[in-house]
Formats: structure tokens, C-alpha cells, sequence
């Protein structure tokens, strides 16, 4: 089956990450410019505001390489109305061969929410997903990211419980409790 390198929804436009050196520019720039929204959550930015555009160019080219492995899904989040990439959107920590499950992985710029840009980029790479023959689909946020949790509430995720320190924060130096949700194929297909 090919794989889709576009998924185009009504609001957002999600397209497979390519390494250029214009589009490292681009994401380095906005987790700069978002980095007191970011780095609370999303450990990745917490080296990258202290580092340099290179390292976002070395995670593209990981993303590319990843992509033809079939071993991780990295898309950047579009807004239709404007063209701009606005986040980024991944399927994530793939168990393709047996048990069939990955999880969702997932952040906008600040301007860029509460527009429900994120419900619909998650709903299309849950698609992306399905169709590849994955049975389940997590989503896992820190139990104080309310604005995390709810994405995940309102698409019909179901809260499995909470998996104790189950993430290191860089930004805050400690470990933190995990909210674990997760879609099933069985709940989609009836559409929870
Ligand atoms: C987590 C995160 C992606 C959530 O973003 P968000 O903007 O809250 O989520 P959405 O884009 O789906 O927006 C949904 C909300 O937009 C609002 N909204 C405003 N106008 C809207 C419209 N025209 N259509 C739909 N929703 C709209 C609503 O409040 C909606 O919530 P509702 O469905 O309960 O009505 C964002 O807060 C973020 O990137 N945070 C920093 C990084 C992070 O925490 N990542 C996750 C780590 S686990």
C-alpha cells in the first residue's frame, strides 16, 4: 500500500516533513518564538532553544530516514487558510508486525490553537493510521496538560489510567505522571 505523504482535512494540510534547510529554519524559528508555550511540554525544544537550526536539519533528515524505514510518521501541520506550517504531528513508537499499536505525538504554535486545528490533524493521521493496519492508537500527555487532555477527551479517546512518573520533564528537572488514552480499531470503525 502506498503511503500517503499528504492528508488534507478542511482547516489543516498535514505534509511529510522533508529535510531542507528553509524548513529547519522555519520550525527553529517558531519554537524560538513559542519556546515559553513549548518547552513546558515537549522536551525536544528544551535542547533545541539552546542549540542550533543544524539540529532541527538533523532531526528532519532522522525524520526522512525514519519515514523509508517505515519506523516513525513525522508530518508538519499546515494552515489552510494562510499555507504556514503551525505545528507538527507524528505517529510515533511503532509496533507494526504484531501487536499493531503506536501513539500520537502531537504541538501547535500559540497563535494557532483553539481554532480546532489540532482535533482535525489527529483525526487525520488516526486515519493515516488505521488504514496501515494499526489496531491501536495511544495518546499520552502530562496530567496537568489540560489543553492535551482534552484533544484527546474529545475525539473519543478512552482514559486508561495513569501510568506513575511515567515521563522525565526537562523543563521542570523531575519526573511527572502520565494521563494514558487510547482508540481501539474496533471504536473507530463505530465511530467513538
Ligand atoms: C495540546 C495542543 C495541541 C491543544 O491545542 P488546542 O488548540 O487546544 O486544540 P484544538 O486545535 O483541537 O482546538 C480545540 C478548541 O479550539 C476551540 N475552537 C475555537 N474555534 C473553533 C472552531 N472554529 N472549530 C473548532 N474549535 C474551535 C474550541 O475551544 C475547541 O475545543 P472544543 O472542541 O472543546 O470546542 C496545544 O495546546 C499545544 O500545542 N500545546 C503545547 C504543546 C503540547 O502540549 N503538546 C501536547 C503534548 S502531550
Amino acid at each position: 500500500m502506498d503511503i500517503q505523504e499528504q492528508l488534507e482535512g478542511t482547516k489543516v494540510v498535514l505534509k511529510k516533513y522533508h529535510a531542507t534547510f528553509e524548513l529547519a529554519q522555519k520550525l527553529y524559528d517558531l519554537t524560538i518564538e513559542n519556546k515559553e508555550h513549548l518547552l513546558r511540554w515537549m522536551n525536544w525544544a528544551v535542547p533545541l532553544v539552546s542549540g542550533r537550526v543544524e539540529d532541527e536539519f538533523a532531526f528532519l533528515k532522522i525524520c526522512e530516514e525514519d519515514w523509508k524505514n517505515k519506523s516513525h510518521f513525522e508530518f508538519g501541520i499546515y494552515e489552510k487558510e494562510t499555507g504556514e506550517i503551525v505545528g507538527g504531528i507524528g505517529l510515533i513508537k511503532l509496533s507494526p508486525s504484531c501487536d499493531k499499536k503506536a501513539e500520537i505525538g502531537y504541538w501547535l504554535v500559540k497563535k494557532a490553537c483553539k481554532k480546532g486545528y489540532m482535533q482535525e490533524a489527529v483525526q487525520l493521521v488516526e486515519k493515516f493510521a488505521f488504514d496501515l493496519g494499526y489496531n491501536r492508537l495511544v495518546i499520552r500527555n502530562e496530567v496537568s496538560n489540560a489543553a492535551s487532555r482534552h484533544v484527546a477527551e474529545r475525539l473519543g479517546y478512552v482514559f486508561e489510567g495513569v501510568e506513575r512518573q511515567g515521563h522525565f520533564c526537562l523543563a521542570h528537572k523531575q519526573f511527572a505522571d502520565i494521563n494514558v488514552f487510547s482508540k481501539l480499531r474496533s471504536e473507530y470503525e463505530k465511530g467513538a
